[in-house]
């Protein structure tokens, strides 16, 4: 597969949203290191041939019209869990005075919250759902690959073919959601350091966002805006940075065009509802310590700690 051109902007946001452009095809990077290794990969590839990201036309369809069913059939539950728990968050919120552990107390109940209602009856899936993402990042060694291609296996063998679509869709989730949470939380307690929460301004949407770039591959030689491509090009679009007009963030956060996210609706529940909350506290607020581990292609806190204070 060729190396990655980046994008910004203008160009970025009309080649993500360009039928000129195809998904990245994950599955076949897949498919080339089981040939060139003589490696079993055949559960990942079957994964990832379920996964709407790596879709182009027709399939890309087909799995996003599932997935966005199975959403929609849970919505309900969904918003109840996660409204529970909010409301604990700003409990213990209101009560904690020193450090706060933002992936521990928010982004990971929030995140059972969801995937527990997306997917009831298998806890495996959701487990699971949390290494997939691993796949994706070009630095992940092949060890580590065939654990998780295992971990993918054994699911494939005791559930049915719905059991993809479930990992499909969680995997998708996981990482953009509770990195998204946290790294939002840590900004806008660097922003308003020193602040009462109820004092604070929220913004209509996450202020940062764990998933800023996303890869298409040119289907043709042509043009977007007056920059000319040619076929298998692979762009890098960058859809959300902090160099950006706060507009074209807000707009662009969840993606654009045909495979724009399907977790938005409970993504930005969730964020109403935390700052409805958070307006009613009155505990002063600063960041904390904050590690990124390397997640490629999502920017995921390993450590996202804030400060609490009732001065
Ligand atoms: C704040 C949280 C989230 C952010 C910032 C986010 C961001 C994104 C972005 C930018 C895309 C577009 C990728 C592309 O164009 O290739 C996307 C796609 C997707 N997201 Fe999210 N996401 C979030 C939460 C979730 C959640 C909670 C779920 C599911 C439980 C989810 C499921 C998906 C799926 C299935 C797709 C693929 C859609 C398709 O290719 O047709 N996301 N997300």
């Amino acid at each position: 597969m060729r190396k990655p051109d980046l994008r910004y902007g203008n160009v970025a946001w009309k080649a993500v949203s360009s039928e000129s452009f195809m998904a990245y095809p994950m599955a076949t990077v897949y498919v080339d290191i089981a040939k060139r290794l003589g490696l079993n990969f055949d559960a990942t590839i079957r994964l990832l041939s379920h996964m709407p990201s790596f879709l182009s036309n027709q399939a890309h369809k087909e799995s996003r019209r599932r997935l966005a069913q199975r959403i929609s059939e849970a919505k309900q539950t969904q918003e109840t869990n996660v409204s529970e728990v909010i409301g604990g968050v700003i409990d213990k919120i209101d009560e904690c005075g020193g450090s706060f552990d933002v992936l521990e107390t928010v982004s990971e109940p929030v995140w059972i919250a969801i995937s527990t209602a997306l997917c009831p009856q298998a806890p495996a899936i959701p487990q699971a759902a949390v290494s997939v993402p691993e796949l994706f990042n070009p630095y992940t060694s092949i060890r580590r690959r065939l654990v998780i291609n295992d971990e993918i296996e054994n699911i494939l063998c005791q559930h049915d073919n719905s059991a993809l679509d479930a990992l499909a869709l969680l995997s998708l989730g996981f990482r953009p959601l509770t990195g998204t949470i946290a790294l939002s939380m840590h900004h806008l307690a660097s922003k308003h350091s020193g602040r009462r929460l109820s004092q604070i301004t929220y913004p209509s949407t996450f202020p940062v966002s764990a998933l800023s770039f996303v890869d298409r591959i040119a289907q043709s030689d042509g043009s977007v805006t007056e920059e000319g491509f040619n076929r298998g090009q692979r762009y890098r679009c960058v859809i959300f940075d902090e160099s950006y007009q706060q507009a074209d963030n807000d707009r662009n956060i969840y993606g654009l065009g045909g495979h724009v996210c399907l977790g938005r609706s409970i993504s930005q529940y969730m964020w109403n509802a935390l700052c409805e909350g958070l307006m009613t506290c009155n505990t002063t607020i600063a960041p904390g310590t904050l590690q990124i581990g390397s997640t490629e292609p999502f920017t995921v806190p390993t450590t996202c700690k804030l400060h609490l204070s009732y001065d």
